[in-house]
């Protein structure tokens, strides 16, 4: 395939500790068999995420000896809240210190809402697909969060340009089955990072907007890689070709009441969040009034000065199209050269990352015994590439019953940071993975030997079976 070459050169470099295999062997027992717990000195490309591991650009790191550090009312609050509104025309603006510290800030405030304006009693959340800590914060105030995903984003290998759309029937049916009253928010994820950082159409964020306003329930976007949907609107939805990056942005936007953001995604830094609200002025109260305790005050929402100039900065770079076409094409040439080395993936590749389908290379390792888990392992000792699972060790065990949750995928994430690795890395982590594909029966699964009570993923360790 075409590849497009970085637009941009390189100022200055962070060197990289080279392994050996046996160095691997030690460093993966030494972690319990878990590559979170792997020491980052001991990983030679590191794609366990594309959150808060870009690389920000010389414009951003003059900002960030622009740094204000007012505790209140700092200059670079207001070059947020100014970036904030070109894009998006949002009328307020609170900063967090991440994507999290967004959502819970905001969903108790939705909650109160739907409670006492609204008359309803017990809070349900819809989402294409909830990002992990979304829901836990939806979960964590005595909230349902349910997803309501296209059933094509399931199947891997057939290709669909909109893998990350609402199933609109089932968004109705659940609002019918729940009560509108009691669906505190609907929460429209782009890209939709759980099914493979794939795109959702405007079309379909239209729709749901349509039947959200229908029912008179608020919609949240959830814009971790905002910029990344709007490339593949401009790619591929009739109609939009000739527009710019910039007016899709500002169009998706109007398919939205709020939006939270991690900001350490598609606007490169590596600390920052939002919280946006578009007009309704008590929603943004209350959201406030929780900043404080929470976050921080008002105008800095748990951020420095300096990191709000870098985020106002990047919150331009990362919607820059020439950047965006380099970016996705990095990410799309990996899963073409996987592909053509017979790997299954979830295809087309999303924004962010290519997810190998495990389940379908290593079918002699059932769901719990973690086969896209095994396979990380198996690729870091093969060429010190952190990889991460989502699948059944992410997805966890039911709260009550304890039985293992039956995932419908078992995929291994290649999350690609942004500005950080050149294309040669990316021949190098599918050169690596190939060959750890051609001796699949050589791979076993795993067992705990340590399982921590929620959120296991992070912090379990295992032993090979
Ligand atoms: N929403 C989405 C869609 C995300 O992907 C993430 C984080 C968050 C919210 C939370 O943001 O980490 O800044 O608090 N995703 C990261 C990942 C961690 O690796 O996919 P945060």
């Amino acid at each position: 395939m075409k590849r497009i070459p970085e637009p941009f050169r390189i100022k200055m470099v962070e060197p990289i500790r080279m392994t050996t295999e046996a160095d691997r062997i030690e460093a993966l027992q030494n972690a319990g068999f878990n590559p979170f717990l792997l020491s980052s000195e001991d990983v030679y490309i590191d794609l366990l995420t594309d959150s808060g591991t870009g690389a920000m650009s010389d414009n951003q790191w003059a900002g960030i000896m622009l740094g204000d550090e007012a505790y209140a009312g700092s200059r670079n609050y207001f070059n947020l809240c100014e970036a904030v509104h070109h894009f998006f025309r949002y009328e307020h603006v609170v900063p967090a210190h991440q994507g999290r510290g967004a959502e819970q800030i905001l969903f108790p405030a939705l909650i109160d809402r739907m409670r006492n304006v609204r008359g309803g009693k017990d809070p349900v959340f819809i989402s294409n697909y909830h990002f992990d800590t979304t829901a836990g914060h939806v979960e964590l105030n005595g909230g349902k969060a349910l997803n309501v995903l296209t059933e094509k984003a399931l199947d891997t290998e057939t290709a669909y340009d909109w893998k990350g759309n609402f199933d609109l029937e089932k968004l109705e049916d659940t609002i019918r089955q729940y009560g509108s009253v009691n669906i505190a928010a609907i929460i429209t994820t782009v890209t939709c990072n759980s099914s493979g950082g794939q795109p959702v159409s405007m079309e379909n964020m239209r729709a749901v907007y349509e039947i959200a306003v229908k029912h008179d329930i608020p919609v949240v976007i959830d814009s971790a890689r905002y910029c990344e949907n709007a490339w593949f609107i401009k790619q591929r939805e009739p109609g939009y070709q000739d527009k710019s990056i910039l007016e899709i942005i500002r169009e998706m936007y109007t398919y939205g009441d709020m939006l939270t953001m991690s900001a350490k995604k598609d606007p490169m830094v590596n600390i920052g969040g939002l919280c946006c609200i578009r007009e309704k002025i008590e929603l943004f109260q209350a959201v406030q009034t929780r900043c404080v305790p929470m976050e921080g005050f008002v105008t800095y929402g748990g951020l420095a000065g300096r990191d709000m100039e870098a985020l106002a900065r990047g919150l331009y770079e990362g919607a820059d199209e020439d950047f965006l076409n380099y970016r996705i094409n990095q990410v799309a040439y990996l899963g073409e050269r996987l592909r053509e080395g017979g790997i299954p993936i979830q295809y087309p590749t999303g924004g962010h990352a290519v997810f190998v389908d495990a389940a379908k290379i290593l079918p002699h390792i059932p769901g719990h015994q973690f086969p896209a888990h095994a396979l990380c392992n198996a690729l870091y000792i093969e060429g010190g590439i952190r990889a991460v699972e989502i699948g059944s060790l992410l997805l966890g065990r039911d709260p009550v019953t304890r039985e293992q949750k039956p995932s419908p995928l078992e995929l291994m994430r290649l999350t690609i940071p942004r500005r950080v690795y050149t294309n040669d890395h990316m021949d190098y982590v599918a050169d690596a993975l190939i060959q750890v594909c051609r001796n699949p029966d050589s791979i076993r699964g795993l067992t705990f030997t340590y399982e921590p009570p929620v959120l296991r993923h992070f912090t379990a360790r295992f032993q090979p079976l």
